[in-house]
């Protein structure tokens, strides 16, 4: 089926007293003009009636007790290929756990193991069950097989308790689904994304690196590869899981990265280095740990190529996107990266402004291309930053 025939939410809802906020959902869903099929699982018909979700939507709920007929004229595999996205809100234990270990033994589980839509899953439960360490292991399980996440919100609990595990809002719901049925406006791209930190060796031991993360590279190959570009994601060390779809290619050293970045650089469209490549490495390597002495210990130091600098003077249409992590005249600053490493667009962050550090899960940036534009945006995730860089970066190329 043709990606721009996949134009439903598929919406499963599984049962739990949240049921509820997926009525509002759906009601949203459909305000904004998202065709929307529902599924039932049989726990979730015992909290709200099918025909409440079938007046929202305007369309008959696909439940298990779905007769023949309808299974002839719907079907569970055309269910799943008509997903644009596929959402589950509220997803309990039970149905994360099915999904966890492959298990498709009602409708919303079956039609789940058909789709190729990207899938977003809302879990909301008691406290205690959200935080045992068997769920917990599940989340990073789906989360790990590119599957999407909302954490639960905090607050008072149907079950009485306070704590982590309440459905969130249907608008928080509603914002993540935009996002997941972007179009795939990047298809043809061949995007080559740098990040976290280089480490430098100085003994067996010990290295020099930085504070970075690596979470903005990562949000960049996400939302890349998402909006359907080929992504080669050259990462130095870090915690995060690559994201689904994205090629991984690990290095250590700002060497080791210019090397894998020169070899992959004549076959891409466009690279974007967030990586925090060390300005400088160790003189000399010892194959011995350095014994520790009562005199002080003088560590020398000489510069790394600079990689993206490089690219600059050799690129050959591919568009050229750099990071600049300031601590003071950031405007000035990065201009200046943006002009001396022939740069399309430079992305400048105060990396001592709060929500604006190495390792948070949000930023606040400017946007500098080429043609001398500014943009001073506000603080937003690194995923919502990821997605305004490529639609910038589509800017440009048009
Ligand atoms: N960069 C690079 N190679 C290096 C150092 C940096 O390719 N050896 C890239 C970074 O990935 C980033 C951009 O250059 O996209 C700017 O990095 P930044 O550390 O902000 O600037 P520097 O050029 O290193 O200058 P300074 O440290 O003096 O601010």
């Amino acid at each position: 089926m043709a990606d721009n025939e996949r134009t439903n939410v598929v919406l499963g809802v599984s049962g739990g007293i949240a049921c509820y906020k997926a009525v509002e959902l759906v009601r949203l869903l459909v305000k904004e003009g998202y065709p929307v099929q529902v599924i039932m699982t049989r726990g979730a018909m015992e909290f709200v009636a099918p025909l409440t979700f079938q007046t929202l939507s305007g369309r008959p709920v696909a439940t298990e007790t779905f007769n023949l007929t309808q299974e002839s004229e719907i079907g569970h595999i055309n269910l799943a290929d008509s997903a644009a996205v596929f959402v589950i809100a509220p997803a309990t234990a039970n149905v994360i756990g099915k999904i966890t270990a492959g298990i498709a033994d009602d409708l919303l589980t079956t039609v789940l193991m058909a789709t190729q839509a990207p899938v977003l899953i809302a879990p909301a439960m008691n406290i205690h069950m959200y935080e045992n360490p068997v769920l917990q292991e599940n989340l990073r399980k789906l989360r790990r097989l590119g599957y999407h996440l909302i954490e639960p919100a905090e607050g008072y609990l149907a079950c009485g308790y306070e704590g982590k595990g309440r459905l969130p809002d249907p608008e928080a719901i509603l914002e993540q689904i935009r996002g997941l049925i972007k179009k795939k406006d990047l298809l043809g791209e061949k995007l080559l994304i740098t990040a976290g930190p280089s480490r430098e060796p100085l003994d067996p031991v010990r290295y020099i690196s930085n504070r970075s993360s690596g979470k903005m590279g990562y949000a960049l190959a996400r939302a890349g590869s998402r909006r359907g570009a080929e992504v080669l994601l050259i990462s130095g060390p870090t915690a995060l899981e690559p994201p689904a779809g994205v090629k991984l290619m690990p290095v250590t050293t700002a060497a080791e990265m210019r090397h894998a970045v020169l070899d992959e650089f004549a076959t891409c469209t466009a690279v974007i280095m967030a990586a925090a490549v060390a300005d400088y490495h160790p003189v000399g390597f010892s194959q011995q740990k350095i014994k520790r002495d009562k005199k002080p210990f003088d560590l020398r130091l000489e510069p790394n190529p600079d990689i993206l600098k490089e690219l600059g003077e050799k690129k050959n249409g591919q568009l050229l996107i750099g990071f600049a992590a300031e601590t003071e005249n950031l405007t000035a600053n990065a201009q200046k990266k943006l002009h001396a490493k022939n740069l399309d667009m430079i992305i400048a962050n105060d990396v001592t402004k709060e929500g604006s550090s190495f390792d948070g899960d949000t930023n606040i940036v400017t946007i500098i291309d080429r043609g001398g534009a500014i943009r001073s945006l506000p603080l937003m995730s690194k995923d919502e930053v990821a997605d305004l860089i490529f639609d910038y970066l589509l800017t440009l190329r048009h």
